[in-house]
């Protein structure tokens, strides 16, 4: 096997996105499209180096890309993919094997397509192949013109086609192969006289026919892997053919999807075999989840690891946080980042959790916040209890102990520790430390004032008689 050089052009702008970010770093399933032929390169390819040709927005890609296999190439101005290809030269001095062009917006190849392409141009001895794909529409695509051989002949931009030449539905994807000698050697030779004025990468087709050189093409099964994006409705399709291809893949490993339309699970994700995501979940970045769990509707995870056999009932958020196995949330709940609840947790309806950990079998099931504070195990906290963990200048600890009870609106003034066994009354606000086995209660006294619905009823009488 030769060793492969890929160089992705990607110093467009993209200007039928019609949008302030680069075209290139417009998301797929939540990452950049470039991100898709950098993997290619770098994990099927395995290139000796991915060069990357950048322009606009030069300073975000790199930003967003840099490496140790990486290479940046500035194209300053944007005169035609032969000058794009033309900055990446001084990473191809002395370097005779394979030179792989990718484009920074074209998502879908298959590394089995690219894997094929690269193979027949081994063997079929070219200096140049051009990956092709047959369309219904070829309008705006550079036309492939063969010779009756079936070589490739000529790649024609649609500007400097002929009528006849405009009929041809085979189309230049804008991928090659390339044998690093002649690259060098035939970029030289490149001009700008064509319709658009532009440094064409075409060109070098028919300059290798003039110096008596073979150039072959090598056309895709499927289309729809080399489309590029050049608008937001081309994102859009392209955005559903990933995340149906996500969804099978997942579903072939056993998981329940209950709705493909419906559902968003990025590339990054994993989840567990026999788990069921009900519709409009959406899972995010590296999350991983279990087997056997259940997703209810309109759940997101991001970055968080969930066990096996957990609950998340529906309308819960879940933010950079781990869940351990047979745990409960939801509905309505939310774990903001760095929050870990551990086995057999309850988190009801309406309960907010941030960087906190909530020690096994504890229940925190109706309307509390938990936040910067340590459960020990099987605590129980009462609705509305609330950790005040934020003074307004800076944030403080609660630490509560094992099997502590904490009653219907209690306030937990942090830094405050609660000791083990203990339990808190109802309403109280425990601004001190309560020891081990303690009952804490702060109330004020209950009086009670005799005749009081009477008065209340003449007051009544009083609002009737009001006309506003
Ligand atoms: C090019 C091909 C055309 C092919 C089409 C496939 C040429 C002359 N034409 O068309 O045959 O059918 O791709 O999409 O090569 N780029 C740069 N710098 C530049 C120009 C382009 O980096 O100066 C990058 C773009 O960001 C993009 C890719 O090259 O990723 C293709 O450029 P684009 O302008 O879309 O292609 P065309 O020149 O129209
Ligand atoms: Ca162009």
């Amino acid at each position: 096997m030769e060793s492969i050089i890929t160089i992705i052009l990607a110093a467009g702008k993209g200007t039928r996105m019609k949008s302030d970010l680069v075209k290139v770093l417009h998301p797929l399933l939540g990452v950049p499209m470039l991100s898709y032929p950098v993997a290619l390169s770098l994990n099927d390819i395995k290139a000796e180096k991915t060069i990357l040709v950048v322009g606009h927005q030069a300073d975000k890609i790199k930003e967003k890309f840099k490496g140790p296999r990486i290479h940046f190439v500035i194209q300053e101005e944007q005169l035609g993919t032969g000058h794009a290809v033309l900055q990446a030269l001084p990473f191809l001095q002395s370097f005779n094997g394979t030179v792989l062009i990718l484009c920074g917006d074209v998502p879908l190849v298959k590394m089995e397509t690219l894997r094929s392409f690269i193979d027949t141009f081994w063997r079929n001895e070219s200096v140049l192949s051009v990956l092709t794909a047959v369309v219904e529409n070829p309008f705006g695509y550079g036309r492939i013109v063969r010779n009756q051989a079936g070589w490739l002949e000529r790649i024609v931009e649609e500007k400097d086609a002929t009528e006849e030449e405009k009929l041809i539905p085979e189309i230049n994807t804008g991928i090659y192969c390339l044998k690093a000698s002649y690259l060098r050697e035939g970029l030289r030779e490149i001009g700008q006289e064509n319709a658009q004025g532009e440094y064409y990468l075409t060109d070098l087709v028919e300059i290798g026919r003039k110096r008596g050189v073979r150039c072959s093409a090598h056309m895709v099964n499927d289309p729809a892997e080399v489309m590029g994006i050049n608008t937001r409705i081309d994102l859009a399709t392209a955005e559903e053919v990933l995340r149906q291809e996500k969804l099978k893949e997942l579903m072939l490993s056993g998981v329940t999807v209950v709705d493909p339309k419906n559902t968003y699970i990025e590339n990054g994700v994993e989840v567990g075999k026999d788990t069921v995501i009900y519709p409009c979940c959406v899972l995010q970045g590296k999350t991983k989840i279990g087997k056997h769990c259940i997703i209810e509707h309109n759940s997101r995870i991001s970055d968080s690891t969930v066990g096996d056999e957990v609950t998340i009932h529906s309308n819960s958020i879940i933010t950079e946080s781990k869940v351990e196995d047979q745990a409960s949330i939801g509905p309505f709940a939310h774990l903001r980042p760095l929050s870990e609840v551990r086995t057999k947790v309850t988190i009801g309806n309406f309960v907010e959790v941030e960087e906190s950990i909530i020690g096994k079998g504890s229940k925190v099931s109706h309307l509390a916040y938990i936040g910067n504070s340590l459960l020990g195990e099987t605590v129980t906290m009462g609705a509305g209890a609330i950790t005040s963990n934020d003074n307004g200048f800076e944030r403080n600890k609660t630490i509560i102990g094992d099997r502590v009870f904490v009653g219907s609106n209690v306030e937990l003034v942090a830094p405050v520790k609660v000791g083990s066994n203990a339990s808190i009354g109802a309403g109280t606000t425990v601004t001190k430390n309560v020891p081990e086995g303690a009952l804490a209660v702060s109330r004020v006294k209950q009086r009670n004032i005799k005749g009081w619905s009477k008065k209340l009823g003449l007051r009544h009488k009083k609002n009737k008689k009001r006309k506003d």
